[in-house]
């Protein structure tokens, strides 16, 4: 059976008790936790940097998977990787060149991503399909979560899928924005592996049962 991992957005979830929330998450048996980073220059808004990282870090055992929407990614990439990260995914639009940022990643011994934001068609992930441990594509505009997932996201999935079956490829396909019960299965019928989900987990009565449904809903 396909292997789905959960990544659990922390961006709605409750601020003010984020240890609690990272055992919760730990319990609920999501895979990977998902942490977006926003400097409100490469996205309209701010969120949260390395202090917190590292609080979350030392508070959970689980993955750390960074999204970096930031405009300068290489530069940060070194507190990134020491506050914690596993793996680190930075935006093909930043401003960062991304073999260096790739490299940089790597060198820190990290996992390393690629982001493409909903108007980045997918041949501009090609160039660096064999470097990278994951390609996400985005499935709303980066900044906010709670919005609606944009269904003509879904054929850049198939092609980014196409290409990592033909080339048997190791990349793994994240979506990230808008994922639920109803869309978690459309977005790994066209490919993906591993699922953001961020306001529809911390909508559930348990975050347990949250992520119960999600994966019957994936795999359904
Ligand atoms: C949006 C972030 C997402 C966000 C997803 O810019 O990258 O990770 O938290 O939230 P939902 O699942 O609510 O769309
Ligand atoms: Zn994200």
């Amino acid at each position: 059976m396909k292997q789905i991992l959960t990544c659990a957005s922390i961006l709605n979830a409750d601020m003010a008790n984020l240890e609690r929330v990272s055992k919760e998450l730990e319990k609920s048996g999501v895979e990977v936790l998902h942490f977006d980073v926003m400097d409100g220059v490469f996205v309209p808004n701010i969120s949260f940097g390395f202090p917190i990282l590292e609080a979350v870090d030392r508070s959970t055992d689980l993955f750390l998977d960074v999204h970096l929407m930031i405009t300068d990614p290489l530069r940060y990439i070194p507190q990134t990787i020491a506050a914690g990260a596993d793996l680190v995914t930075f935006h093909l639009e930043s401003q960062s060149d991304p073999y260096e940022t790739i490299r940089a990643i790597k060198d820190g011994g990290a996992q390393a991503g690629i982001v493409l934001k909903p108007g980045t068609p997918y041949e501009a992930a090609l160039p660096f399909m064999e470097l990278v441990d994951v390609v996400l594509v985005m499935t709303v505009e980066p900044g906010f979560g709670g919005q609606s997932f944009m269904r003509d996201m879904l054929d850049k999935i198939r092609a980014l899928r196409a290409y990592i079956d033909e080339k048997q490829l190791k990349v793994r396909i994240q979506v990230d924005g808008g994922i639920n019960d109803r869309t978690a299965g459309e977005a790994v019928s066209a490919g993906a592996e591993m699922l953001v989900v961020g306001s529809y987990l911390f909508r559930q009565p348990s975050l347990s049962e949250g992520v119960q449904k999600l994966r019957a809903a994936a795999l359904a």
